[in-house]
């Protein structure tokens, strides 16, 4: 089993301006992104105890400056977030027609685009982490040669201990080509330790026939410790000792299905940080991501972000 050398979790990736609608033509702004919705999450969950960083590129304008006080004011560490003169946020709005949203993005000239450009900076961002957390939004945001370099600093880490987290988030619109696209997850899955992939998005990448085959291509991969979410269908697992599967109980009145997986993410994240095994840090993830759905938008309201499960779940070994 995994563990590791220090309490410290690094996040690194885009966090947007969301613009969500709130009546006719009227917006309420918030911020999301899903490394961030992630971080944020663990880091109510540890609750200082346990120290999270966010790691992104921003503005230097005032709605920039909003969303670091808002991190600073809950408790993440944000001291590695640069500024760049001539760029701002990405954002996005969300369009509601009866239940049905859409999604508007402007996030192709963001700052976070530049946030590998320097791998001596990413270095020393990633410096002392324990556990380093990455999506396949993060990977896709960059150009080829930054992503390189991200990839680089992610591998020097891992040589003085840090372990690395990768949630694959596959966003064909993001790339130019599929080939494009698997070409820079397989190269990210040399650097993973621990792999928390959701079906739909590996068999749409990959064409995996069941959660036990995208199991099975990551660990020959070289990938540690994985975790397979699949919606309300059991998650899917593997630590290196024992694979099974863990069954999700029924989530009564979901609301949102946004942002779900990046609230698994941090149940699950948090819990090993903390010490638990896989299987329970599993209960943590389906824990936090049943709240997520529960409410509007990408992350839970602060406050009301649940503890840590306390008991294994069932597991049914295969
Ligand atoms: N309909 C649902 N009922 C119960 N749990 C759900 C449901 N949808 C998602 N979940 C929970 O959220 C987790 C992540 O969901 P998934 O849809 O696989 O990720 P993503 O949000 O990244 O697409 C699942 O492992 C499960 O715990
Ligand atoms: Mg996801």
């Amino acid at each position: 089993m995994i563990h590791f050398r220090s309490n410290l979790t690094v996040a690194v990736g885009e966090a947007m301006i969301e613009m969500a609608e709130a009546g006719p033509a009227t917006y309420r702004r918030g911020f999301a992104g899903d490394t961030f919705n992630t971080a944020w999450h663990m880091a109510q969950i540890l609750d200082a105890a346990l120290p999270v960083r966010f790691v992104t590129k921003v503005g230097t304008d005032s709605l920039s400056s909003d969303f670091i006080n808002l991190l600073d004011a809950d408790g993440l560490d944000i001291s590695h977030i640069g500024r760049v003169a001539d760029r701002t946020m990405g954002l996005y709005m969300i369009e509601l027609d009866g239940a049905e949203r859409s999604f508007h993005y402007w996030r192709d000239t963001s700052a976070a685009r530049l946030l590998a450009e320097d791998e001596g900076w990413l270095t020393e961002a990633l410096h002392g982490a324990g556990l380093i957390h990455v999506s396949g939004i993060t990977l896709a945001i960059l150009r080829p040669d930054a992503r390189a370099r991200l990839i680089s600093a992610l591998a020097t880490a891992r040589t003085t201990g840090a372990r690395v987290s990768f949630d694959p988030n596959v966003r064909p619109r993001l790339w130019p080509s599929q080939e494009e696209n698997r070409d820079a997850m397989q190269a990210m899955l040399n650097v993973t330790d621990i792999a928390v992939p959701s079906f739909d998005d590996e068999a749409a990448l990959w064409g995996d026939a069941s959660p036990a085959e995208t199991t099975a291509r990551l660990r020959d991969a070289g990938v540690a410790e994985i975790v397979v979410k699949n919606g309300a269908a059991p998650v899917t697992f593997w630590d290196g000792a024992q694979v099974g599967e863990v069954p999700c109980a029924p989530v009564s009145d979901v609301r949102d299905t946004s942002g779900a997986g990046d609230a698994f993410n941090a149940g699950y994240l948090a819990a090993r940080l903390a010490g638990h095994d896989p299987l329970l840090a599993i209960a943590s993830g389906q824990k936090m991501s049943a709240t997520a759905l529960q409410h509007f938008g990408a992350r839970i309201p602060a406050g009301q972000v649940p503890a840590l499960a306390g008991s294994k779940p069932q597991l049914d070994v295969r």
